[in-house]
C-alpha cells in the first residue's frame, strides 16, 4: 500500500435527508449497483490514502454510521441541524483545526468521481497554491446545479439555481460540489458565510466570493460531466446506475466477456467474471459474485453473492443466492439455489428444483421438480423427479444424508433426520422415515391392487 499522505484530509458531506428522494432513509444510504452512495464515495476517498476521512452525518446519522462501521480510519462529526453545506463543513473544525495541508471535500451524493480526477484535483490545487480549487463541468443541462460565474476567465463566484439571475441560469459550467481547500484560511472564512439566499442556508459556494474579496486565489478544474452527476432524486439515482453499468459492462467486454446485450445486462460493480463467459440479455449479477471462465449465463438469471466456477451453465430464469456452483455444473431453467448450498463439479440441477443449505456432490443430479433442504448428497447420486426432503417438523430443521452412488426413485419423500446409504436404492413413491442401509432397496409404499372388471361393473350399475 502506498504511504499515507499526511497533508491530505477528506471530508464527506452526508447529513442531508435528500428531500427530493421522497424516502425515510438518508439519501447516501440509497444503493446503486450493489453499493450505497456513501460506500462508493468512501471507496474512492480511501484510494487517495488521506491522513483522515471525516464523514459529516445528521439525518439518520446512526444508520449512516452503522452502514460503514466495518471500515477503519473513519471519523464522524454530527451536524445537528442541516443549515447548509458551509455549516456542514464548519462542523469538522474540532477535528481538523489542528491539522495542516489540504482538505478535499466530497459530497455523499456525487458517486461517479474517479480516483484519477481527485488526484488531479489535489495536484492542481497544490501546485497553484490556491486557497480553494473547485471541480466544475460543462454540461448540456445545468438545471439544478450551482453555476460558475467567471470574470476575465477566472472563477468569480458560484450562484445556486434558485438565486441565479436569468442570465446566470444560461451558464453551462456547473459546480460539481467537490473542492480542495487549503486548511489554513478555511474555518475563519466559513464563519463569514451568511444565509442571505432563497433557502436561508449557509452555502459553501459563497466561500468563492469571500476568498475573492480577501484576495485569495480560487482555481477550477474541469472534468467530464458524468463524473459530477449528483443524486438528488430517484431519476438521478437510476441515471447514475446506468452510467456505472455501462462502464462496468465495457470493462468486462474488454477483458474477454461476451455480453450479448449490454443495455439489458445488470452487473454490479464488484462482480468478477472470467474470459469467454457469455452473458445473455436480462441477466442480473449482483454484489459479491464471482463467475469463472467459459460459463454461459442465460437470460433472466439472477445471481447474488455467489461463487460460480468455470464452464458452468445457468439456464433461463434461475435464482442463485449465497451459493457455490463448482466447475462444469448445470443449473436450471427455473431453479432456485438458496444460501449455504454447494453444487459440486459436473452436477446437474434441473427445472423446478430448489436447494437450501444443501451440498449436492460431484456428478450428482436432481433434474426435475425437487426440494432438497439441509441435505448432504454424495457424488454420482441420482435424485429422481419430485423428490422432497421433509426437513422441517414445525419446530426444527433436520438433516438428510444421501451417500455416494445412491438412487432415489421419483416422487419420494425423505423424512429427516434420515440417511440413505452408499449405492442404496429408494423405490419410487416411497415415504422414507428410517435409514436405508448401504446397497439396500428401501421401499415404503402400499402395494398395488388391480380389481378386474371394476370399470364395467361401475358403469352398468
Ligand atoms: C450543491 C451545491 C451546488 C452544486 C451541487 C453539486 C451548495 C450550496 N450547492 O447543491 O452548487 O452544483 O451540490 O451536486 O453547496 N449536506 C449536509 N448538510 C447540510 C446540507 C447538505 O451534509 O446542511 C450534504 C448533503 O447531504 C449532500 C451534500 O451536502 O450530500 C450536498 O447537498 P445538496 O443539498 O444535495 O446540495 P445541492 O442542492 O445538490
Ligand atoms: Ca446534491
Amino acid at each position: 500500500m502506498p504511504d499515507t499522505d499526511s497533508e491530505l484530509h477528506i471530508v464527506i458531506l452526508a447529513a442531508g435527508l435528500g428531500r427530493r428522494m421522497k424516502s425515510v432513509r438518508p439519501k447516501v444510504l440509497h444503493r446503486v449497483n450493489g453499493q450505497s452512495l456513501l460506500a462508493r464515495v468512501l471507496e474512492t476517498a480511501s484510494a487517495l490514502n488521506p491522513a483522515s476521512i471525516t464523514v459529516v452525518v445528521g439525518h439518520g446519522g446512526d444508520d449512516v454510521r452503522a452502514s460503514v462501521a466495518a471500515r477503519d480510519n473513519l471519523q464522524f462529526v454530527r451536524q445537528e441541524q442541516q443549515l447548509g453545506t458551509a455549516h456542514a463543513l464548519a462542523q469538522t473544525e474540532p477535528v481538523l483545526a489542528t491539522r495542516s495541508g489540504t482538505v478535499v471535500l466530497l459530497s455523499g451524493d456525487v458517486p461517479l468521481l474517479t480516483v484519477a480526477t481527485l488526484q488531479h484535483l489535489v495536484a492542481v490545487h497544490r501546485s497553484s497554491g490556491a486557497a480553494a480549487t473547485v471541480v466544475t463541468a460543462l454540461v448540456q443541462q445545468p438545471y439544478g446545479y450551482g453555476r460558475v460565474v467567471r470574470l476575465h476567465d477566472r472563477v468569480a463566484k458560484i450562484v445556486e439555481e434558485r438565486d441565479a439571475s436569468p442570465e446566470e441560469r444560461r451558464i453551462h459550467e456547473i459546480n460539481g460540489g467537490i473542492y480542495a481547500f487549503a486548511l489554513e484560511p478555511l474555518f475563519d472564512a466559513l464563519r463569514a458565510v451568511g444565509a442571505d439566499n432563497t433557502q436561508g442556508e449557509h452555502y459553501l459556494t459563497d466561500l468563492v466570493a469571500i476568498y475573492r474579496r480577501r484576495n485569495l486565489a480560487v482555481e477550477a478544474v474541469q472534468v467530464v460531466p458524468d463524473e459530477v452527476r449528483g443524486v438528488n432524486s430517484r431519476t438521478e439515482l437510476a441515471e447514475v446506475g446506468a452510467v456505472m453499468r455501462q462502464k462496468k459492462n465495457e470493462e468486462l467486454m474488454a477483458s474477454g466477456v461476451t455480453i450479448v446485450d449490454p443495455a439489458t445486462t445488470y452487473i454490479d460493480d464488484d462482480v468478477v467474471i472470467g474470459p469467454d463467459t457469455v452473458i445473455h440479455p436480462g441477466a442480473v449479477l449482483e454484489a459479491g459474485t464471482r463467475v469463472g471462465s467459459a460459463c454461459e449465463i442465460h437470460s433472466w438469471v439472477r445471481v447474488h453473492r455467489s461463487e460460480v466456477g468455470d464452464r458452468v451453465t445457468i439456464h433461463n430464469c434461475s435464482v442463485v443466492s449465497g451459493a457455490r456452483i463448482d466447475s462444469g455444473a448445470s443449473i436450471g431453467p427455473f431453479a432456485h439455489i438458496r444460501p449455504d448450498t454447494t453444487v459440486g463439479e459436473g452436477a446437474k440441477v434441473g427445472n423446478f428444483v430448489e436447494l437450501k443449505n444443501t451440498t449436492l456432490g460431484p456428478a450428482s443430479k436432481a433434474s426435475h421438480l425437487t426440494y432438497l433442504g439441509d441435505t448432504v448428497v454424495g457424488s454420482r447420486v441420482n435424485v429422481g423427479a419430485g423428490t422432497i426432503t421433509c426437513n422441517y417438523d414445525g419446530e426444527q430443521k433436520h438433516q438428510t444424508v444421501i451417500e455416494d452412488g445412491a438412487f432415489i426413485g421419483s416422487d419420494s419423500q425423505l423424512i429427516a433426520p434420515v440417511r440413505v446409504g452408499k449405492d442404496a436404492y429408494v423405490g419410487a413413491g416411497s415415504s422414507i422415515a428410517e435409514d436405508v442401509p448401504p446397497g439396500a432397496l428401501g421401499i415404503a409404499r402400499s402395494r398395488q391392487q388391480n380389481i378386474e372388471g371394476w370399470v364395467k361393473r361401475r358403469k352398468s350399475s
